[in-house]
């Protein structure tokens, strides 16, 4: 296991990461997110033998020390549909059950051939750690509560092509203008919560976080511009276009006691709740969701949904960001 590491520390020196990393959001200009969906929207459209030769012959490890459905699975359909080669390594079924380091695991990787490892681990900073120590290009697939840039990336491909009137391959500090977001539920642990509200109002919306003190203390977060801390749910729902919410992430708790009936009463997104307050609102969710606490299944299988959405879009954003890992100075040039 490596030291926990501050935010700080986790999301800084990217500059010297491998061309092609993608550590924390903020490592992102508006420019090169706008690269990234433009990519993402040619890569959808592809026919699928073009696709395939894009990283044909390539290597891709995938290393997750933490459980995974979404992620892992859609970063290695996405490396295969590519034509890469991918290989898997899991805490539970490697030699880092014997005590193996995060940097020799990585240099064990890229000793194999690696060419790019896309990292999950319970730490924040681990990807960093990784990059520094193998000079490969890595992807950050969630680490700790720090940061899960591509999950942010699909969040905001989705809100584009369900939301009226925005355009899903190109985005500038405008594009989410008049938009509001209430992210809702556990935000003090969610690294989900934390990549949208740094990218988010850089694009022009409002995000609104809301959620009981416990799991949304005030002096916990280094609240940005455009984000607003608001703790009556009906009210932030009524402002609110779209409404994203948060499982409790009993595994991050570490103690701390809630009173699931009332965290129902107050925040759980239900049919009655959406229907009084934001009737037209899109609903999203990054997965896993518990139904019956933080939504409920009418809501998460009802028209605002945008859930399954959220997970079709992370092929395509996964396949652009290997990309960009993997062909860099390619990257620009993908045509269809
Ligand atoms: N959203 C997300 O990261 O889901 P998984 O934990 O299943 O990858």
């Amino acid at each position: 296991m490596i030291e926990n590491l501050d935010h700080t520390t986790a999301s800084a020196a990217c500059s010297a990461y491998a061309a092609g990393s993608l550590i924390s959001i903020e490592d992102l200009t508006v420019e090169q997110v706008s690269q990234i969906l433009t990519v993402t929207a040619r890569l959808e459209n592809m026919p699928h033998a073009q696709r395939a030769q894009l990283l044909a012959g390539r290597r891709i490890a995938l290393l997750f020390y933490e459980s995974s459905t979404r992620t892992r699975t859609s970063f290695e359909l996405a490396a295969k549909s590519l034509g890469a080669t991918t290989t898997l390594v899991s805490d539970k079924s490697s030699s880092i059950e014997k005590g193996e380091s995060l940097k020799d695991t990585g240099l064990t990787l890229r000793a194999l051939g690696a060419e790019c490892i896309i990292l999950r681990h319970a730490a924040s900073g681990a990807p960093s750690l990784l990059a520094r120590s193998t000079g490969l290009p890595v992807l950050n697939a969630g680490d700790g509560m720090h940061q899960h840039p591509s999950q942010a990336l699909l969040d905001l491909r989705t809100m584009l092509i369900r939301l009226p009137g925005l355009d899903a391959s190109a985005v500038d500090g405008q594009s989410l203008r008049g938009v509001t977001v209430v992210i809702t539920g556990d935000i003090l642990h969610s690294r989900v919560a934390r990549s949208n509200a740094m990218l988010l109002p850089r694009l022009g919306a409002k995000v609104l976080l809301c959620g009981p003190e416990p799991l949304l203390p005030h002096e916990a977060l280094g609240l940005g511009e455009g984000v607003e801390i608001v703790r009556d749910f009906d009210a932030a729902l009524r402002r609110s276009q779209v409404a994203m919410m948060l499982r409790i992430q009993r595994e991050r708790l570490a103690g701390l006691e809630l009173d699931l009936g009332e965290y129902i009463s107050r925040y759980q997104l239900n049919g009655e709740r959406l229907s009084a307050f934001a009737p037209n609102a899109l609903v999203m969710h990054p997965g896993p969701m518990i139904r019956g606490l933080e939504i409920s299944g009418d809501v998460a299988d009802g028209p605002n949904s945008a859930i399954e959405d959220q997970v079709h879009h992370g092929l395509a954003v996964r396949s652009a960001l290997l990309l960009r890992a993997l062909g860099a100075g390619d990257f620009e040039s993908v045509t269809i």
